[in-house]
């Protein structure tokens, strides 16, 4: 099979990304108004910084979650913008700082704000972005809308450092890995559909929507680290095989090494080694990942966590926004195909 990320794609169809932000136009202006408002400052590299990764595109996934979770339940408000917000400068936050981490060169299409402001700059703009995050959650007026993004904010910051600490541990459990997944990224899905519920007013919604998000979350997660052995660098505005080259343990290479003869284990524990890779292993990496069936598998992973947020859904009352967040999961995984 090929894997081929579909996302944005010039000349494809209209994707449900694409709908979203036709459906959620205006309140994804306010939201953008509010992106573009706060992160002035008086010291020039603030701005200029994250004007670079904020106007970069992005696909402003957890925003429009945000806003569609609201409006599934009840209605959008300023609190939803602000708490809309607040989840795209966290996520930008964490993409600052990730580039750093994971020493990669390109962010949606262009070179990562590492490469161009160097790293403490990155990292000193990340922590600005997460601060101004802060002063938007507290526009929300909801003390328990705070407890839940601060909460998330350091779940994820948690999960970073456990991915840190299993670099190159080539027998990582599978559930390891989506304890990893699960904290550094579905902490944030889930926290923006569990908030967006509570800011449209109905709490008795929150969990649904919150297991939507953290499985969404998951799947989102399983596929990306299935793109960096076979996406296109033009496609997913990433480099291709940055997983790899750092050492770090997701799924397609967990079930291709599990699949794998006594050769390939060798091979795994040489090249999973940033200081014993070679050029070359990347290839030899995909070839494996696909002739072990561990990108199927893998996709399929991500295709029950797909099941598992769409069915989250089936207690909410039946609304456009609801058909959106079921479609919207399962382009998950068809960005994929
Ligand atoms: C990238 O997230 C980080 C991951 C969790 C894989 P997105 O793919 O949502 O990034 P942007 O915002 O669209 O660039
Ligand atoms: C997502 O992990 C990072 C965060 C959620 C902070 P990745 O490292 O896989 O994301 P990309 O591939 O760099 O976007
Ligand atoms: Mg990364
Ligand atoms: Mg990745």
């Amino acid at each position: 099979m090929t894997i081929s990320a579909t996302a944005r794609e010039p000349g494809k169809s209209e994707t449900v990304i694409d709908r979203l932000h036709s459906v959620l136009e205006k309140d994804m202006g306010q939201v953008e108004t509010l992106l573009k408002a706060r992160a002035k400052s008086p010291v020039d590299i603030i701005p200029d910084l994250s004007e670079y990764i904020v106007s970069a595109g992005g696909k402003r996934l957890r925003p429009m979650i945000t806003l569609a979770a609201a409006k599934a339940v009840g209605s959008s408000k300023h609190a939803t913008h602000a708490l809309a917000a607040a989840v795209e400068f966290i996520h930008t936050a964490t993409l600052l700082h990730d580039d750093v981490v994971d020493e990669s060169d390109l962010r949606r299409g262009r070179p990562a704000a590492k490469s161009v402001w160097g790293n403490s700059a990155s990292i000193l703009v990340g922590d600005f972005l997460f601060a101004r995050a802060f002063t938007l959650m507290v526009e929300t007026e909801s003390l328990e809308i705070l407890d839940i993004l601060s909460n998330a904010s350091s779940v994820i910051a948690e999960g970073e450092v456990r991915q840190l600490a299993a670099q190159g541990r080539l027998d990582l459990p599978t559930e390891d890995y989506l304890a990893i997944i699960e904290a550094k990224t579905a902490a944030l899905f889930e926290a923006a559909s569990r908030a967006g519920a509570l800011s449209g007013g109905s709490p008795e919604h929150a969990d649904a929507l919150a297991a939507y998000g953290k499985n969404l979350g998951l799947a989102f997660q399983i596929v990306d680290d299935v793109l960096d052995y076979g996406g296109t660098t033009s496609v997913i505005g990433k480099v291709v095989g940055d997983d790899f080259r750092e050492g770090k343990i997701t799924l397609p290479v967990i079930i291709a090494r599990r699949r794998g003869k006594a050769e390939d284990h060798a091979f795994w524990a040489r090249a999973l080694d940033v200081s014993t890779q070679e050029e070359s292993d990347l290839a030899r990496a995909i070839h494996l990942i696909r002739a072990t069936g561990a990108a199927e598998a893998t996709i399929a992973e991500a295709d029950a966590y797909v099941g598992l947020a769409k069915s989250a859904l089936s207690s909410l009352p039946d609304s456009e926004w609801k058909t959106l967040l079921g479609e919207l999961a399962d382009f998950c995984v068809q960005r994929v195909h």
